[in-house]
């Protein structure tokens, strides 16, 4: 990136991009290709985030034809709370291994997020609940309660698609435990969200880390450094940023700036999908008011699980310098040195408040605890920012069992799952399926593609010999209940 940067037709480009970005709106809303938000259990449309985002029912139309063979039921809480969004007043729950299919029309990056609430239902006691979750052959929670007092549980992955569908699987841990979820959304990403290439932290050397796209990432933390929460109304992609206060492990001499100038975006940095002006806006700084230059870090410290590799993205933007030339700091990421005299007026071609992000990948340690810091360096000028951050994200990576939830794949979990008595033989099963392909396929000729018959809750269950390693759940038997 920082080659882009020194070379001069570059500047001419960025120099046209900016007038592009004036005469552009300010707030043109990303529009992705992909943009599935689901209403589990439910056959209402439900808008959210003031208006402007509407989670479809789960139960509409195609759901009738494919009842015969689910095992899955709507329930609805029956005294939900006034404040609460309405995608988290119904769930599906889920008796036998289900799955969510989803038509994929722009393949890439494409962000996931799978949010639970507990219900007071009088069928289904919550307390039985216990799952596992994939998508597309990654295994995504294990033994997972979705259960966490009053508060939604919002799960975000990052999941590359390079094949026509995207497959959300449930699966109950045992026979007498359920799953459910309340509401899904499965979005196509700007193409520029995940970089293929990071800097791996190998102790103290920073080497290439590539092949980071076909990983599969879970959002752990998304701060915003020195600002308010963000909610998914004020981001770019609907993603929900946190204050920083709780991650803050040394803070001393530091302080918070904001702007409500404009985030100067330009082509090279970050783009305003990948993080928003609400984030860029605000920032925590070490500066120096007199003739020295302070002797310490902001340290900011995240719990994480040893045995996984993690990506550090880290954003700056220099809201708070009086001119360019003046910001030099380090960057340690796990105590480490990863960015030397980081100069941010030479990387954002010498124009402030430009935003800028760098990636970083390490090793989840034993300590239990990833720490970023940003303080002085030797080149640090006195009167002047000695470190800033505007925002930072963690997301794990999946490790070698394709997990991000314990040492179990999902082909292992899935050939573990009791088997019971199997009302319908396969071949029943196989002729189900093609009548339902051929309806299908009638109806869309008739209507046309929508979205509401572009996806499908579907059973989900193994017969022997059926697993193949590509293949993570292939329909065998049903039961018509
Ligand atoms: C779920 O928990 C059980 C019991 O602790 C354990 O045996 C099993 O391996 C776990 N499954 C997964 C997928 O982590
Ligand atoms: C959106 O951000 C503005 C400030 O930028 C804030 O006043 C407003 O409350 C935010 N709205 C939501 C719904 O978070
Ligand atoms: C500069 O200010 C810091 C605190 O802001 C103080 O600790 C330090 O002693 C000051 N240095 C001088 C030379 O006045
Ligand atoms: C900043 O933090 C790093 C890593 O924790 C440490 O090595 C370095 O000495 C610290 N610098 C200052 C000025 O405290
Ligand atoms: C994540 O899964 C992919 C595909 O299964 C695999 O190629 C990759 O090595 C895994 N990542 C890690 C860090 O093990």
């Amino acid at each position: 990136m920082e080659n882009l940067y020194g070379n001069p037709s570059f500047s001419l480009l960025l120099f046209l991009s900016l007038h592009l970005l004036v005469v552009s709106s300010l707030y043109q809303r990303f529009s992705p290709v992909d943009n599935y938000l689901i209403n589990c259990g439910s056959s209402d449309e439900v808008s959210v985030d003031g208006n402007n985002r509407k989670f479809m029912g789960d139960s509409v139309k195609s759901d009738s034809v494919l009842m015969c063979g689910t095992r899955t039921i709507s329930i609805r809480d029956s005294n939900p709370d006034l404040g609460l969004s309405p995608i988290y007043h119904t769930a599906r729950v889920f008796t036998k291994p289900s799955k969510y299919e989803f038509e994929i029309r722009d393949k890439g990056t494409h962000a996931v997020r799978i949010h639970f609430h507990q219900l007071n239902s009088a069928k289904y006691d919550v307390s039985d609940a216990l799952f596992h979750v994939s998508v597309n052959g990654f295994l995504v929670l294990s033994n997972f309660t979705g259960y966490d007092n009053e508060n939604a549980r919002i799960k975000e992955y990052l999941i590359w698609v390079d094949a026509e569908k995207l497959v959300i699987g449930f699966i109950p841990s045992k026979r007498s435990k359920f799953a459910f979820v309340n509401a899904i959304e499965v979005i196509s990403a700007p193409k520029d969200l995940i970089a293929d290439t990071a800097q791996f932290v190998n102790g103290d050397s920073v080497e290439n880390f590539d092949g980071l796209t076909k990983q599969a990432l879970e959002v752990v933390y998304r701060v915003n450094v020195g600002g308010p929460k963000v909610t998914p109304f004020n981001d770019s992609l609907w993603r929900t940023w946190v204050p920083d206060e709780e991650f803050l492990k040394f803070s001393e001499g530091s302080s918070r700036v904001y702007t409500s100038g404009r985030i100067r975006y330009q082509m090279g940095g970050a783009s305003r999908e990948v993080c928003p002006d609400n984030v860029y806006n605000s920032a925590r700084v070490i500066s120096s008011s007199n003739a020295t230059v302070p002797n310490h870090n902001i340290t900011w410290g995240f719990d994480v699980v040893e045995g996984y590799k993690y990506l550090v993205r880290m954003h700056f933007c220099d809201i708070a310098s009086i001119a360019i030339g003046l910001i030099y700091f380090n960057v340690h990421v796990d105590g480490h040195l990863v960015y030397k005299d980081m100069d941010l007026s030479y990387i954002t071609n010498e124009v402030l408040s430009s935003p800028f992000y760098a990636d970083f990948v390490v090793d989840g340690d034993s300590s239990g605890v990833l720490t970023v810091s940003v303080g002085p360096s030797s080149k640090s000028f006195p009167y002047a920012v000695d470190g800033i951050l505007n925002g930072v994200e963690i997301m794990k990576l999946n490790n070698s069992m394709g997990s991000l939830d314990g040492e179990v794949s999902v082909e292992q979990v899935l050939k573990n799952w009791p088997r019971g008595n199997i009302g319908v033989s396969v071949a029943l099963f196989a002729s189900v399926c093609l009548l339902l392909t051929a309806s299908l396929l009638m109806h869309r000729r008739r209507v046309g593609v929508k979205d509401s018959v572009a996806w499908s809750p579907l059973p989900m269950d193994i017969s022997k010999g059926n697993l193949k390693s590509n293949n993570q759940f292939s329909c065998g038997k049903v039961e018509c209940s």
